[in-house]
């Protein structure tokens, strides 16, 4: 049966001295995007990496590269994250004044344009630009961080903006704290992409990865209605 989840470990928590030869391992391990944290210790109190590091490893894989962009302002980076490889780039809703203009300058640079909510923002946000995105990416913890708790509340706001998404081809993806426990719930609320950073590359021990990503996808594919 082929899966109707689509998993994107986040490198967060792989071993960034050997990035390439993670994003590799968990491709091989059956990963179907790979998802990048890009943190400037402004919008989140975390500093990871940008254009640079994320061209580097570009020609290690032809997998969607899913860029989630955690800094503000974003306009004047979002070409350098274009031309760096990234397939599709999400921005926070929160990051600035101007969500509308900010996607649409995602789309001019030929890219899927997402945008992101943190737990306290109402899907509400979203409304009036649903005809301008790809993908909406419901944060399940505070983002700046891996290995954090999955907040239950954002459940619900899963099964509202499925409701507003309606027929349209938009991908529901949630991000933080995603086990096979908390993957079922989320799955069953609407979310078709998880992003799971720690329980993926716990230990950083290679030859796990395939069960790890395979217990996710299980879990998910089980709870579909
Ligand atoms: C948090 C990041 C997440 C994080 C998820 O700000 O956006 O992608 O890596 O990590 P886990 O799966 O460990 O919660
Ligand atoms: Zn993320």
């Amino acid at each position: 049966m082929t899966s109707r989840t689509i998993i994107a470990p986040s490198v967060l928590s792989s071993d960034f001295s050997r990035l390439g030869d993670e994003v590799e391992a968990v491709m091989r391990a059956g990963a179907d995007w790979i998802h990048l944290d890009v943190m400037d210790g402004h919008f989140v109190p975390n500093i990871t990496f940008g254009p640079a590091i994320i061209k580097s490893i570009r020609n290690r894989t032809k997998a969607v590269f899913d860029c989630h962009l955690m800094i503000a302002p974003t306009d004047q980076y979002l070409c350098a994250f274009a031309d760096a490889g990234c397939d599709i780039i999400t921005i926070h809703a929160e990051a600035g004044p101007h969500l509308d203009r900010s996607l649409q300058a995602i789309k001019a640079l030929g890219k899927k344009a997402g945008v992101s909510l943190n737990p306290s923002t109402s899907e509400s946000v979203v409304e009036y630009v649903l005809d301008r995105l790809d993908l909406v990416l419901l944060m399940t913890v505070n983002p700046g961080f891996g290995g954090q708790s999955f907040i239950p509340a954002v459940v619900d706001k899963v099964k509202r903006i499925k409701a507003l998404v309606g027929s349209r081809r938009i991908d529901i993806e949630v991000d933080g704290g995603i086990t096979p426990e908390t993957a079922r719930l989320v799955t069953a609320a609407g979310a078709n992409v998880l992003v799971a950073g720690s329980a993926i590359f716990k230990d950083n021990l290679e030859e796990n990865y395939r069960a790890n990503i395979q217990a996710i996808r299980s879990a998910a594919d089980t709870s579909h209605g």
